[in-house]
C-alpha cells in the first residue's frame, strides 16, 4: 500500500514540476516553437535581399520575420534601436553573423541560438505579453563581447 502512495506522490511531484516549467515559460510571455536554419554567403551579406538591410517584415496578421546580423559588437537591429513587435505576435528570427561566431539569447527565455558566419539560425517565438526583453551575446566574440547586447520591446 505504501508503494502505491509513494508512486502517487512521485507522480504529483513530476506533474507539479512540469507545470512549473510550463508556467515559467508562459509567465515570461515568450515561447520558442521550433529551430531550423539555412546558409548565406558572408562575403556578399551586404547585398543580400534580407540581411543587406536587416529588420522586421510583416508576413501575416500577427506574424513577422526578423532578420538579424550579429557583428562585433552589435545586433542589427537590436542594439542601436530596439526591435519592436506587438504583443500576441509570432516572430520568426533569422540570425547570422558578419564576422565571427556570436550568440543570440533572449534573456530569461529558452530562445537562444548561435550566430555563425555563413549560416542562418532560424527559430520562431510567440510574444504573448507586452514587456521588454534583453538580447545577449553568449559566445565569446572579442574585446567587446561583454557589452554586446540588444533589446526587444513587445508593445
Ligand atoms: Cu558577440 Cu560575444
Amino acid at each position: 500500500a505504501y508503494e502505491k502512495l509513494w508512486l502517487a506522490l512521485a507522480l504529483v511531484l513530476i506533474v507539479g514540476f512540469i507545470g512549473t516549467i510550463t508556467y515559467g515559460a508562459a509567465g515570461a510571455g515568450i515561447e520558442m516553437i521550433d529551430d531550423e536554419g539555412g546558409t548565406v554567403d558572408p562575403a556578399t551579406l551586404d547585398q543580400h535581399p534580407k540581411f543587406g538591410d536587416p529588420g522586421i517584415e510583416r508576413t501575416g496578421e500577427n506574424s513577422y520575420d526578423v532578420y538579424v546580423v550579429a557583428r562585433q559588437f552589435v545586433f542589427e537591429p537590436g542594439t542601436t534601436e530596439p526591435l519592436r513587435v506587438p504583443a500576441g505576435s509570432t516572430v520568426t528570427f533569422h540570425v547570422t553573423a558578419a564576422d565571427v561566431i556570436h550568440g543570440f539569447e533572449v534573456v530569461g527565455t529558452n530562445a537562444n541560438t548561435m550566430a555563425i558566419p555563413g549560416q542562418v539560425s532560424e527559430f520562431t517565438v510567440q510574444f504573448e505579453e507586452a514587456g521588454e526583453y534583453g538580447i545577449l551575446c553568449n559566445e565569446y566574440c572579442g574585446s567587446g563581447h561583454h557589452v554586446m547586447e540588444g533589446k526587444i520591446v513587445v508593445m
